[in-house]
């Protein structure tokens, strides 16, 4: 049983955000509608989900210390990672100790904080199919990952190399040939999130779509595990980086049936509460498990003008242990609004053009700074059919000018 309690009061139900970005704001958003206390954490101040919750925090969250001395003295009920780059040992050794539950176990965000873990549990402890990958730590080794030592084959052409520890695209590239190794080999070390030499090159799908596949976690009558699917969210990325996304995907009935079984195997592994974003590449029936965030995803933001619950709402429910309801409502699809610049303090113009496209909706995230491709906001169009949304989506997120004053 759930209770929840009264915010700032001695009996408060409360949750802290470890990074307060877009996703964190629609989290912290959801959970303030319930009631909860919440505080909200990021490495620099005024960040977006700071904006609206009871309490802000500033700190490097990848700093063991600084980290346990702040769960230590706010002493919140929840703690929800939104981010990769926390000290994930120190979760776990807060979690084991019984000082706080971490969202949804310790162990998930530290599995997911890096490709690595993730990788190696999901194609060689769960046998779910994936690209062929190799780990290497340095040019000479990347070489012969991919063109094979010995007579051994090797990855091939074209192949992906990504830093193990990065999002967003940062660090990543696609090659055709030998000659374009050195150049990735040197984009990863350049984009990767620490300074630790060490990639993933993968052979290329070549896949006919992607999709996000939301799972969540929840709890039933009976206090028992419950998982719920919410329906396809496809998606375009450029440079790694998400553009636009839509819901629902059409899928081949065997296809998403291998999709749902990927997402559960994957998301029982890992445990605990929330909402799940299951990456999958998919080509006719063949579905490919590609990644996957413990916690909200960007590509669906698209939730929060397509289903009777976001994404956002759902996590808050299924942490809190209350029931979730992931049916759709209607199609729809997001665009996303770039900064276009560097600046600090932006404004955008052309809002009310943006919100006359039908059926759409907006978010503006609020960041102080703006840079060229930082995410600064997203269009969301609700439509009578998939088509229709995305290009109102797209045509709204182009009315919105981000400009320097
Ligand atoms: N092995 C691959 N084959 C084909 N496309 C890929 C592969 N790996 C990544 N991509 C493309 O790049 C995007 C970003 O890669 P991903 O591994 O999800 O990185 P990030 O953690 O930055 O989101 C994917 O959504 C997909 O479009
Ligand atoms: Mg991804």
């Amino acid at each position: 049983m759930t209770t929840l309690g009264t915010p700032l009061s001695p009996h408060a139900t409360k949750v802290m955000l470890l990074g307060s970005g877009e996703l964190g704001k629609e989290v912290l958003i959801a959970l303030q509608r319930l009631g909860v206390e919440t505080i909200a954490v990021d490495r620099y101040d005024h960040a977006p989900g700071q904006q609206v919750a009871h309490h802000s925090r500033t700190i490097t969250m990848s700093d063991p210390a600084q980290l346990k001395a702040l769960i230590e003295a706010e002493r919140p009920h929840l703690v929800v990672p939104e981010i990769e780059a926390i000290a994930t040992p120190m979760l776990e050794e807060l979690e084991a100790a019984g000082t706080v539950r971490v969202i949804p176990t310790a162990r998930a965000a530290r599995l997911t904080m890096d490709r690595e873990g993730i990788r190696v549990l999901a194609a060689e402890t769960l046998g779910l199919p994936t690209s062929p990958y190799r780990f290497c730590d340095s040019l000479d080794e990347l070489q012969a990952a991919i063109e094979g030592v010995g007579g051994a084959p090797g990855i091939g052409y074209p192949c992906v190399i990504k830093p193990v520890m990065s999002s967003s695209g940062k660090g990543q590239s696609k090659i055709d040939g030998p000659a374009d190794v050195p150049k990735a080999w040197a984009a990863a070390m350049a984009g990767g999130r620490v300074s630790h030499g060490r990639v993933i090159v993968e052979g290329f799908i070549d896949f006919d779509y992607e999709i996000t596949l939301l799972t969540v976690r929840s709890l039933g009558a009976e206090g028992q595990v419950e998982t719920h699917f919410c329906a396809p969210i496809g998606h375009l990325q450029v440079s790694g980086d998400y553009v636009e996304s839509w819901q629902p995907h059409p899928m081949h009935p065997a296809a998403l049936e291998k999709a749902r079984q990927i997402a559960k195997a994957v998301t029982d592994n890992l445990g605990g509460q929330g909402l799940f974003g299951v990456e999958l590449f998919v080509q006719g029936e063949q579905v490919w498990f590609s990644e996957v965030s413990p916690r909200p995803h960007d590509t669906g933001l698209v939730t929060l003008c397509t289903q009777h619950q976001s994404e956002f709402e759902l996590h808050a429910r299924a942490i809190l242990g209350l029931p979730v309801d992931t049916s759709l409502r209607n199609p729809g699809a997001s665009a996303v609004i770039y900064g276009g610049m560097d600046a600090v303090g932006i404004v955008f113009d052309g809002v009310e053009e943006a919100l006359r496209v039908p059926g759409i909706d907006l978010r503006l995230f609020g960041k102080p700074e703006s840079f060229a491709k930082r995410r600064m906001g997203v269009a969301l169009a609700r439509a009578v059919d998939v088509d229709t949304a995305r290009s109102n989506a797209k045509l709204a997120a182009s009315k919105v000018r981000p400009r320097v004053v």
